[in-house]
């Protein structure tokens, strides 16, 4: 099947683009209101989109707790979703009333932040300390934040020769519908950038394990 967007095939009862752009990463995004309060909310229109400074970003159908806390805090933090915390992620997903403490009522504890004051979640594995860089409105009613990391919680147990161990994370992914992804060891394969030839012609093939240099 081939089509325009607008003129969904009756075969597909859904729509298939969540489905086909996936796994996508969750970002778990803590925040903070004007009362000082914690809110806890899952986001998987979520990303990474720059590393030098880091930034992420990610959005809100509406304007949901998380957006209107960090539009007024300027800060949030990214916990990590892992298989283990599946439930508890899931829970915080629930639409609360503004105030209530999704930290609580999903039974996580908080962990503080190192820069900022949104905290994370005690029990991932990692946390992103983000502040606010700018809103986009786009076409419909979403509205996606970008913020630039400034701080890392990592649990040092996930670090092994120098580099964090994501493999050993299984962490979680969101795909299409209600499925979810989880990432194991087995699943994690290295592929060496192409080299090519002084003259730019031909390709080398590259050492076999990597040689620590970002080509
Ligand atoms: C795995 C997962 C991913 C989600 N991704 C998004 C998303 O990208 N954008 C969004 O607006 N809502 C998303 N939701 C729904 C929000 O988590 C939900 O509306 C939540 O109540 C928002 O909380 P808040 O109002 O405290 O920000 C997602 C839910 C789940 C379970």
């Amino acid at each position: 099947m081939h089509f325009d967007v607008q003129s969904r095939p009756a075969a597909l009862r859904h729509d298939p683009f969540k489905a086909l752009v996936a796994p996508r990463p969750i970002g778990w995004i803590g925040s903070v209101d004007d009362q000082g309060r914690a809110n806890l909310a899952p986001y998987s229109f979520f990303n990474a989109v720059s590393d030098r400074p880091p930034m992420v970003m990610f959005s809100s159908a509406g304007r949901k707790d998380s957006l209107r806390n960090i539009e007024a805090s300027g800060e949030f933090t990214c916990s990590l979703a892992t298989h283990a915390l599946r439930e508890g992620m899931n829970l915080s997903s629930a639409a609360l009333a503004p105030g209530v403490d999704e930290f609580e009522a999903a039974g996580l504890d908080k962990a503080p932040s190192l820069r900022i004051r949104p905290p994370r979640v005690a029990a991932a594995p990692a946390a992103l300390e983000c502040r606010l860089w700018r809103t986009l409105d786009l076409p419909g009613s979403y509205t996606v934040v970008f913020g630039e990391v400034v701080a890392i919680y990592i649990d040092d147990a996930c670090v092994k020769d120098g580099r964090v161990d994501t493999g050993a994370l299984r962490l979680i992914s969101r795909l299409g519908y209600m499925d979810y992804g989880v990432l194991e060891a087995a699943d994690v394969f290295t592929l060496n950038r192409p080299l090519t030839s002084d003259d730019g012609r031909s390709l080398r093939p590259p050492p076999a394990d990597w040689d620590g240099v970002y080509r």
